[in-house]
């Protein structure tokens, strides 16, 4: 069995949003049968619900469940692999996790069977686990040589070969643009298209190489990040996901009940931050007027935390 590899950022961040909950409580708490809400602060009872959406190998979790040990957690990931470790690591909190194969976005079917509705916390730290570019079979890495597949669950149908071999050039130069931010999108897809005519493209290096001879190094950057970014969240629909899901976890939170999310690119943030303002006095209370980012200490110790963003809102 694999043993964790990836470490949870922002963890103290998280626990004091979900757990210690310094902040005022804005809403009512749960069950209460009067209109007036009550005003109350600080951590709250332990037998509580939460929901981690993308539980990973379970670091947020266990974290989560170590500091509530009357907690429940639901816990969602598409990746098997990884829900193997977490499963592992979360043996100890005996009935605590029940861990679930499937996409967040279907967190509602899952909540109602196992009694998930009215939660305390709802986490989402979006994105890969270390794993997925560690391993060079996984094709998330333009570092390494292996197969340009790049999905969280292999039971996907899509994969990052399917994308690079049969989209147009449009539709590739438009994820690049998009969901890549590539200034350079449609010289980059339009070579795509002439190299495929004479070899179909089907691995990593073989992608990055391609993209390299046509586009100029910014920096220290690989000329084929924003490619390989924006393969990514096409082949695994993570905006649509996350888009579907926002107002599913505002329905299963209790009024009080908090929505964490952990976000690595500005797509991302900027789908979570308009998302809250859009309900912002209507269902949801914004806790982070300013995004928290990670401490220098935290990025020196975990540089893939840097991107890190983190917005919390309340239930109202
Ligand atoms: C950054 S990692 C989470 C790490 C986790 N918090 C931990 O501490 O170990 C993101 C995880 O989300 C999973 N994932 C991505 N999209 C998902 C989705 N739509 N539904 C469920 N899991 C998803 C990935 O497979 C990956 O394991």
């Amino acid at each position: 069995m694999a043993e964790p590899t990836h470490i949870p950022v922002l963890v103290n961040e998280v626990l004091r949003y979900l757990v210690e909950r310094p902040e005022q409580q804005v809403a009512s708490s749960r069950g209460a049968g009067s209109d007036a809400p009550t005003q109350h602060t600080g951590r709250l009872p332990e037998e509580q619900l939460l929901i981690d959406g993308t539980v990973g190998q379970g670091g947020h979790a266990e974290q989560l469940l170590a500091a509530l040990p009357g907690c429940r957690l639901l816990g969602f990931d598409r990746d098997p692999v990884n829900l193997s470790i977490a499963k592992k690591r979360l043996e100890r909190f005996s009935d605590g996790a029940t861990l679930v194969h499937d996409s967040y976005a279907n967190a509602s079917h899952h909540a109602y069977v196992h009694g998930f509705t009215q939660v305390d916390g709802v986490l989402l730290d979006l994105g890969f686990s270390s794993a997925h570019v560690d391993e060079p079979e996984r094709g998330f890495s333009f570092m390494q040589e292996g197969p340009l597949d790049m999905r969280y669950d292999r039971d996907g149908e899509v994969t990052a070969e399917t994308i690079i071999n049969s989209w147009n050039v449009d539709d590739l130069a438009h994820i690049f643009r998009v969901y890549g931010e590539e200034p350079a999108a449609q010289v980059i897809a339009k070579a795509i298209y002439a190299a495929r005519k004479t070899e179909r493209i089907t691995t990593t290096l073989q992608l990055a190489e391609l993209v390299a001879s046509v586009i100029r190094r910014r920096g220290k950057i690989h000329p084929a990040t924003r490619v390989f970014q924006a393969l990514r969240i096409a082949v695994n629909d993570e905006l649509g996901e996350l888009e579907r899901a926002l107002p599913v976890f505002v329905e299963l939170l209790r009024p009080g009940g908090r929505l964490a999310i952990i976000s690595f690119h500005s797509l991302e943030d900027r789908m979570i931050k308009r998302f809250i303002l859009s309900q912002e006095g209507n269902t949801l209370q914004s806790l982070t007027k300013h995004v928290i980012t990670p401490s220098e200490e935290e990025i020196r110790s975990n540089p893939r935390s840097r991107s890190a963003k983190l917005r919390v809102a309340e239930r109202l």
